[in-house]
């Protein structure tokens, strides 16, 4: 089934949309992220779903109609926010394909996650590094002056990576709009350790970001109480 699965790829969006287009409230929309299976297709959040809860509640009070997400690996909060985005809203993706932290996805999986968006919505997918100069103005383009309501960074979770990734894209957003940082919480050993010890996967170090935008604007951290200490999502409101 698993080499099978970029020919299945229509046949599966054609079977997520069907159920996406019954989703409508967080709920439905976590429980169709979480465990949507079709041909041995899958487009899981690499998320809490307490955390995402969370965040998708606040999304539906704002009803964004423009909506950043960089980092989508298995689709799973892209399907999200694209649900509880406003009908004729605008969401744009950007993954850089096998980047680290997730490792990007593959070119046959576009269908599947066009069959994310509702009949009157737009969404742009771009395999692109966000860190080049070309991938933010695409996006300035694509967004043709719109400011953005909504900005998920989920992509390169080195210090300066998400540090880039906000600098550059963080000033599309209109005042009033969110900008989420998912994992703010420091990794759990042994990304701490040094030496032998340690995997040689990269260390996510978006907490120390966080630990100098929390106090500087409004913000608020989503943590599950019951995880490990790992994870969380930060929301500053710009
Ligand atoms: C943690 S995953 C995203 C998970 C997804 N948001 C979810 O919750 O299901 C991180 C993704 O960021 C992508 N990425 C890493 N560095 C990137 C970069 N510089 N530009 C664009 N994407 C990048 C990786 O390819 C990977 O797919």
């Amino acid at each position: 089934m698993r080499l099978m699965r970029p020919a299945l790829a229509s046949a599966a969006a054609r079977r997520l949309h069907s159920r996406a287009a019954a989703a409508h409230d967080v709920d439905a929309v976590l429980q169709l992220a979480f465990d949507f299976q079709a041909f041995g297709i899958h487009v899981r959040p690499l998320q809490r779903r307490f955390e995402l809860r969370a965040l998708l509640e606040e999304l539906a009070r704002r009803a964004p109609r423009a909506v950043l997400e960089i980092g989508t690996a298995n689709g799973g909060t892209l399907l999200a926010f694209t649900r509880l985005a406003a009908p004729d809203a605008h969401i744009i993706s950007i993954d850089l394909p096998a980047g680290p932290f997730g490792g990007g996805y593959p070119r046959w999986k576009l269908p599947l996650y066009r069959s994310f968006a509702a009949p009157r919505q737009r969404l742009d997918l771009l395999r692109a590094d966000s860190h080049r100069p070309e991938t933010l103005a695409q996006v300035r383009s694509l967004l043709d002056e719109r400011p953005l309501d909504f900005l998920f960074i989920d992509a390169d979770h080195t210090c300066d990576g998400v540090r880039e990734d906000y600098e550059a894209y963080g000033p599309l957003l209109r005042p009033g709009g969110l900008i989420a940082f998912h994992d703010i919480l420091p990794p759990a050993p042994p990304f701490r350790q040094a030496g032998e010890d340690a995997t040689n996967e990269l260390p996510g170090e978006v907490w120390r970001l966080w630990a100098q935008l929390r106090d500087r604007l409004p913000s608020r951290e989503i943590i599950d109480p019951s995880g490990s200490g790992c994870m969380g999502i930060g929301l500053i409101t710009v």
